[in-house]
């Protein structure tokens, strides 16, 4: 999905938007009172970019009280079954996090339970300052369906250069190079590649898609072009089966978050992990170290000139008990303020293009890297991370993979990938 692809559906929708809606505009701050509540999973480590936003609203709303009310748990896959436990329920929250693209639309939209926030996109000016393929991302022929508050990158290997120095290892460019340089690692007594829970080896398995297919392959996927039963597909099964290999897969990665996982390549017990770039929020904020010094980062293996994308976002539900609070919060993230106090400690970039992302007080080198990488790569939408298929598919995905790992055949993974896409039909064709 590369922005320039993106930007003529938007050009479409910009001019629906702008004959469209005619929805009340959110109220003035000194009239809201009362409470907010803001539904997420950025809790613990997590926390704090989350907390700066919320401090930024207080001061803007200083009547308003909000409800921070998270399930943690990486990648959402907690929250996200608290949150249908609670709209099937009548019970929404004000607002809730969700990613941009067909996780949201796929769900809560088509069963018709958010409110088109068209109107707000206008008032506040967002048609001009978000990308054009974000807004298209968010959007649907009835409306525009989230704020979105940042783009993180799913693509990024993150390990500590002076332990690589130490074992004598090179950043892998390929993930053949990875496979060529594991053994060297081993013998150091060292995991080559660190991972966490079951949703850290999805994370991994469509970084390693993305580095054997290429861009384009990835999106051939998506769009029903890419042979699901073709050599390349099934390399990409096979380089994952080699890749677990050398990785603590099936011994203790099942105790462990993501952050925890990080943790293991700073300590030097292990060399690599890949991980979006959260991770660097987490190792700046957090940990407190230097990007480029205490940890290093480069683009995962084959992926260089490919930027896996994700963006956070925030939805509001019909029926949010406050109504009012829930627009205000919405317009303090969409605000540039609001992405520049939230994004630099959250190890993302500001999803606004006006945001202050040359300012290095504020952004530090890796997100610097990441906002030059943004503007001149290949984008493509990450899987895991809600951007690339429906709900559907991606909360089945975990047994293909699980199919994969018990068996160790490709071919079987394939036709279970296959089987998905069709009773999902979040592959095209
Ligand atoms: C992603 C989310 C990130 C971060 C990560 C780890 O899905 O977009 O903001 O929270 O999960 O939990």
């Amino acid at each position: 999905m590369s922005k320039r692809l993106l930007s003529l559906c938007s050009l479409v929708m910009v001019i629906a938007v702008v004959v469209g809606s005619f929805a009340p505009a959110a109220r003035a701050q000194e009239d809201l009172s009362g409470e907010v509540e803001i539904f997420s999973w950025w809790a613990g480590s997590e926390g704090p970019a989350l907390e700066a936003l919320i401090a930024l609203f207080n001061e803007q709303y200083p009547n308003v009280e909000v409800i921070n009310a998270t399930v943690a748990g990486g990648s959402g896959t907690a929250a996200k079954a608290v949150l249908k436990t609670r709209m099937e329920g009548g019970e929404p929250p004000d607002a809730f996090q969700a990613h941009a693209g067909q996780e949201l639309i796929g769900t809560w939209v088509a069963a018709d339970r958010m409110e088109d926030l068209t109107f707000l996109f206008e008032e506040q000016g967002w048609l001009d300052v978000f990308p054009e393929g974000l807004v298209d991302l968010i959007s649907t022929d009835e409306g525009i369906w989230s704020v979105p508050v940042n783009i993180h990158r799913s693509n990024v290997l993150w390990y500590v250069p002076a332990n690589l120095e130490t074992w004598g290892v090179e950043v892998p460019a390929t993930w053949d190079d990875f496979l060529a340089v594991c053994p060297t690692i081993q013998e150091a007594g060292v995991t080559p590649l660190v991972l966490g829970f079951a949703w850290t080896v999805y994370h991994l398995w469509e970084n390693i898609a993305v580095g054997v297919l290429g861009p384009e392959g990835w999106n051939g996927i998506w769009t029903g072009e890419t042979d699901l039963m073709g050599e390349d597909f099934l390399k990409v099964w096979d380089t994952f089966g080699k890749v677990l290999e050398c990785s603590n897969f099936g011994e203790d990665n099942e105790t462990m978050e993501w952050d925890k996982a990080i943790d293991r390549v700073v300590d030097g017990t292990a060399a690599f992990n890949v991980m979006g770039d959260w991770a660097a929020g987490y190792l700046t904020t957090t940990r407190e170290l230097v990007p480029g010094e205490g940890f290093g980062y480069a683009p995962a293996p084959g992926t260089d000139g490919t930027f896996i994308m994700l963006s956070d976002s925030f939805g509001l539900p019909l029926g949010a008990p406050n109504r009012d609070n829930a627009i205000a919060w919405l317009t303090v993230l969409g605000s540039k303020e609001g992405q520049d106090a939230f994004n630099p400690l959250k190890g993302s970039i500001p999803a606004r293009t006006d945001a202050d992302v040359t300012n290095p007080e504020l952004y530090n080198a890796y997100l610097q890297s990441a906002a030059a990488d943004w503007a001149t790569d290949t984008i493509v939408g990450s899987l895991w991370h809600g951007a690339a298929a429906n709900e559907q598919f991606t909360g089945n995905f975990g047994g293909v993979v699980d199919l994969f790992t018990a068996s160790g055949a490709p071919e079987a993974a394939a036709a279970a990938f296959v089987e998905l896409c069709s009773t999902s039909g979040a592959c095209g064709g």
